[in-house]
């Protein structure tokens, strides 16, 4: 089988089934919702779907729990559905990449309720279990913390033990140093391939492997234990195995999910000649507004620029980037990286658009993202749906009503909430989303901001996108030419260069709500000068020294 490397020229679109579309008015996105919107995709122009998970799962993490890894959640409907849903996928010439979740099960998957009911039992060693430390052994074995929050570990009374979690407690590691687990993963990536899925978005796929003896994590303010199984010993062996046996016999694609990935790094996991991943998601730039990776910090666009350049010069000719501001764990963008844009939403959201996906790499969309879909107004914690708020809550205590305004506060920037609210379709009940009642808060914005009245702006963000897309199809500067940035320290304009064979795309984003001035690099001459896209109106047909209008965005091919 040729791998044709397809990813590199596809635009990839990312759903997270339980907020997109509600067919049969329980509140709660299913398949057939997503089968009922799939013009919708294809008139957008993207070449693939990128599905949250959508397995058997109570639901611990909205699905990132799996109890049976081979259907379908009872919820978002049958394998018979999934079945029609990737047919009328392909029919329209969409592929479909679905989340490989394997760092991690459910505590109600069939194998876990083994290993958890004696010590012989023949799946104990699928999972995590060690004694505890202390006396009785009632203290956990590591000081390893959960990313959501907490001891890493939970006891057992059955057997006495603690288990292994880097997640939620109902979410037990699998040992990836058992080759019996490393081969019920490879069964499992073959049975969906063979189904006609088309790849895997790899959950947290740099945490699989443990260091042996799985010793204390130094100190650290929030996650503890990180330089123990991030990119672990034998995370490159693991990955070369499943590749090698599985993946590597389908026309298919990986993109791992990479927190803490540096450069060097990534250049291992998705060289092509190593045969691991064929791109990942790294962090660097969605946590540029951080402290600690969780706390906001004001936003700077020299920081912002500064790791994009490092990455689109790092990673040229030793790997393959993903170009994302949202996905379901991130905040949504505008705001975020524009500050306040008062009555500037579209133009902002269409600046972001081309600020990003002019670079190099495989770009993804997540769902409302192209209709420019906002931060929620959260009014109470009560209205947070994620593991991660209730985890916060509980490690506040009663403690919490002291701060209460402040993690509110922190929380409606911060939290992956913003992400899930219900798809904004229109502006009727429940914003077209359902029928009945939503499973989670709709943005009260829906009125204004919703795909029907998208789709009857010409001028909307929805629109820009379907243009952009378009345009970078089979676009070979975009997909290999080479990138320099010009005014690397400027606070307000991001400027970029792409050229490849005698042509250069000129890009120029002003992130600023406000007129700025723009001179034209000096070193610029061009003969003939073409503006593909342009967020005001395609009224500037050469590139200029100019006042820039706030957040105006341009992009010229020049020869
Ligand atoms: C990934 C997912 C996130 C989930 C976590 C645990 O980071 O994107 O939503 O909570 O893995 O599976
Ligand atoms: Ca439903």
């Amino acid at each position: 089988m040729e791998r044709t490397r397809w990813y590199k020229d596809a635009f990839i679109y990312q759903i997270y089934p339980r907020s997109f579309y509600d067919s049969n008015g329980d509140g709660i996105g299913d398949l057939r919702g997503i089968i009922g919107k799939l013009d919708y995709l294809k008139d957008l122009g993207i070449d693939a779907v990128w599905l949250s998970p959508c397995y058997k799962s109570p639901n611990d993490d909205n699905g990132y729990d799996i109890s049976d890894y081979r259907d379908i959640m009872d919820e978002f409907g049958t394998l018979e559905d999934w079945k029609e849903m990737v047919a009328g996928m392909h029919e329209r010439g969409i592929r479909l990449i679905m989340d490989l979740v394997v760092n991690h099960t459910s505590d109600e998957h069939r194998w876990f309720q083994e290993s958890r009911k004696s010590k012989d039992n023949p799946y104990r060693n699928y999972y995590i279990w060690r004694k505890g430390k202390g006396k009785n052994g009632k203290k956990p074995p590591n000081n390893w913390t959960s990313r959501f929050g907490g001891p890493a570990w939970t006891y057992d009374d059955t057997t006495g033990e603690w288990y292994l979690h880097l997640f939620s407690r109902k979410q037990p590691d699998l040992n990836w140093d058992n080759p019996e687990v490393r081969k019920e993963v490879q069964d499992l990536v073959r049975y969906w391939l063979d189904l006609g899925c088309d790849g895997f978005r790899c959950d947290v796929i740099t945490y699989i492997s443990k260091r042996e003896g799985l010793p204390d994590g130094k100190f650290a303010i929030g996650l503890v234990g990180d330089e123990h199984f991030t990119h672990g010993p034998n995370i490159h062996a693991y990955l070369n195995e499943l590749n090698q046996k599985v993946l590597s016999h389908y026309d298919c694609m990986t993109v791992g999910e990479a927190a803490g990935v540096t450069l060097d790094e990534a250049a291992l996991y998705t060289g092509e000649s190593r045969n691991e991943l064929d791109t990942v998601f790294m962090f660097e730039h969605v946590t540029c507004d951080t402290y600690f990776q969780i706390l906001p910090r004001k936003f700077s666009l020299p920081r912002l620029k500064k790791i994009f350049s490092k990455w689109q010069y790092g990673l040229r000719d030793r790997g393959w980037n993903s170009l994302y501001y949202e996905n379901h764990d991130q905040p949504r963008s505008l705001g975020r990286f524009t500050g306040d844009f008062g009555t500037h939403r579209k133009e902002a959201a269409k600046m972001l658009a081309v600020s990003i996906y002019m670079q190099q790499g495989t770009p993804y969309v997540f769902q409302g993202q192209e209709i420019g879909m906002t931060n929620c107004p959260f009014d109470n914690l009560d209205e947070f749906q994620d593991v991660l708020v209730k985890y916060v809550r509980d490690v506040l205590g009663r403690f919490e009503f002291l701060i209460r305004p402040i993690v509110l506060n922190v929380l409606r920037k911060r939290a992956r909430d913003n992400a899930r609210t219900p798809m904004q379709w229109s502006s009727g009940p429940q914003a077209g989303f359902t029928t009945g009642k939503p499973w989670m808060k709709i943005n009260p914005n829906y009125k204004d901001i919703n795909v029907e009245e998208a789709l009857e702006d010409p001028d909307s963000i929805l629109r820009f996108y379907q243009k952009l897309i378009a345009f970078r199809k089979n676009n070979d500067i975009i997909k290999y030419g080479t990138y320099k940035e010009n005014y690397p320290d400027d606070k307000q304009i991001y400027c970029y260069e792409r050229w490849w064979h005698g042509e250069k795309l000129f890009v120029i984003c002003n992130f600023a709500n406000a007129e700025v001035p723009f001179r034209m690099p000096k070193d610029l001459s061009f003969e003939c000068c073409d503006l593909k896209l342009h967020n005001y109106g395609y009224d500037r047909p050469k590139i200029a020294d100019c006042i820039l209008r706030p957040y105006e965005a341009l992009v010229y091919v020049i020869k």
